[in-house]
């Protein structure tokens, strides 16, 4: 099996050959390493809905290949530009919708169309489109792998003194197709010896922490201990923490940030305990037409994910649940956002202007 550009011990999240994705299935780990393969857009669309794959680069990622296919599809069988055309914007609706709240995958899918678009506007005849969406993923693909070493570093430089960190969902290499986001800090912490410990937060309902995070610290042979979620700011009080490190599925204009639910709770532990959050997420992440956190959709779950657990009963089934995946974290609770671009300290509307200014 193909591995991680950067992190040769965890299996590459996804790759694409000849047409297909395909994917690591990420709901089988750590048991298994095993592949789905998707041939159309409509494959790819559901392996993000039942998390297949995640994590705000992957799924972009994944998406970007997903609008490639339906291109590349249409080729193959030798249909008209403008067959191409409808096909790929068919499949860039069914994409975008396949979850709401990261908006890596909404911009993948805008880019795509906009290079389909350009494609179309010079005169390019149905074979070369295909070609350009396919090199289009591909770029895509290279940005987010040169993004999560540049934020590893930048991260692991902020603070001199952080030897011990707590950490929360899977912002690692199974959650972009690089080395991650507050993962790579991790990694990088570990290579240049400053690494004493990684607290890993579990990450109910679905244990992304326990589950990927473990899983891919494991791997790598880093120093790392699981822990329940609510155990983060006992922790805290103990001394234990030097800094809390996240990914984000998506920074607001004025810097609020929307992760993995639970990361609202980390960050109000830290502000008490003065510890600092910092947050890791490359500029994909960051949407300017968010004002704030209360105008980032939140993706609701099935109840399932909160009533089962491994297969047996953990409420009764007709339990009422409230099943939100992510959680807002207002600007002013968080240290440091660090993007590829640099780190952004305070975050707030103008700092998240300058940092999307282009030079
Ligand atoms: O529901 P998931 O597993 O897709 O949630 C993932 C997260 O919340 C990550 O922290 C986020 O996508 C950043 S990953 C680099």
């Amino acid at each position: 099996m193909a591995s991680t550009p950067g992190v040769s011990a965890v299996p590459a999240t996804l790759r694409y050959q000849q047409g297909a994705l395909f994917l690591l299935d990420q709901r089988r780990l750590p048991g298994r390493c095993v592949e789905v393969r998707c041939s159309s857009a409509t494959e790819v669309a559901t392996a993000i809905r039942d998390m297949v794959v995640r994590g705000a680069p992957a799924i972009g990622a994944a998406a970007a290949y997903g609008v490639a296919i339906a291109a590349r599809e249409v080729a193959r069988r030798g249909g008209s530009t403008a067959e191409l055309v409808a096909g790929t914007a068919a499949a860039a609706a069914e994409l975008r919708d396949a979850r709401p709240t990261a908006s890596n995958l909404a911009l993948a899918v805008d880019r795509m169309c906009a290079v389909a678009g350009a494609a179309v506007l010079d005169g390019a005849g149905r074979d070369t489109i295909a070609d350009g969406l396919e090199h289009a993923a591909d770029s895509l693909a290279r940005f987010e792998v040169e993004a999560s070493l540049r934020m590893g570093r930048l991260a692991a430089d902020l603070l001199p003194g952080m030897r011990s960190l707590l950490v929360h969902c899977n912002a690692g290499a199974l959650a972009t197709v690089g080395r991650g986001t507050a993962l790579a800090a991790v990694y990088e912490l570990f290579e240049l010896g400053r690494l004493t410990m990684t607290y890993v937060g579990e990450t109910r309902p679905r244990l992304q922490g326990a589950r990927l995070t473990a899983f891919e610290l494991a791997q790598a042979g880093i120093p790392h201990t699981l822990i329940v979620d609510s155990l983060a700011a006992t922790l805290m009080r103990r001394g234990l923490v030097d800094a809390v490190l996240v990914g984000a599925d998506r920074v607001a204009a004025n810097g609020d940030v929307a992760n993995k639910v639970g990361t609202y709770a980390l960050a109000v532990a830290c502000h008490h305990h003065r510890v600092p959050l910092i947050v890791v997420a490359p500029t994909t992440t960051v949407d300017p037409t968010c004002p704030d956190g209360a105008s980032i959709p939140i993706e609701v779950r099935d109840a399932a994910e909160i009533v089962m657990c491994g297969g047996e009963a953990a409420a009764p089934a007709s339990t009422p649940v409230l099943n939100e995946a992510f959680d807002i974290t207002p600007a002013h609770l968080v240290h440091a956002l660090v993007t590829e671009r640099g780190v952004v300290s305070p975050l707030g509307a103008e700092s998240i202007a300058a940092l999307l200014t282009p030079a």
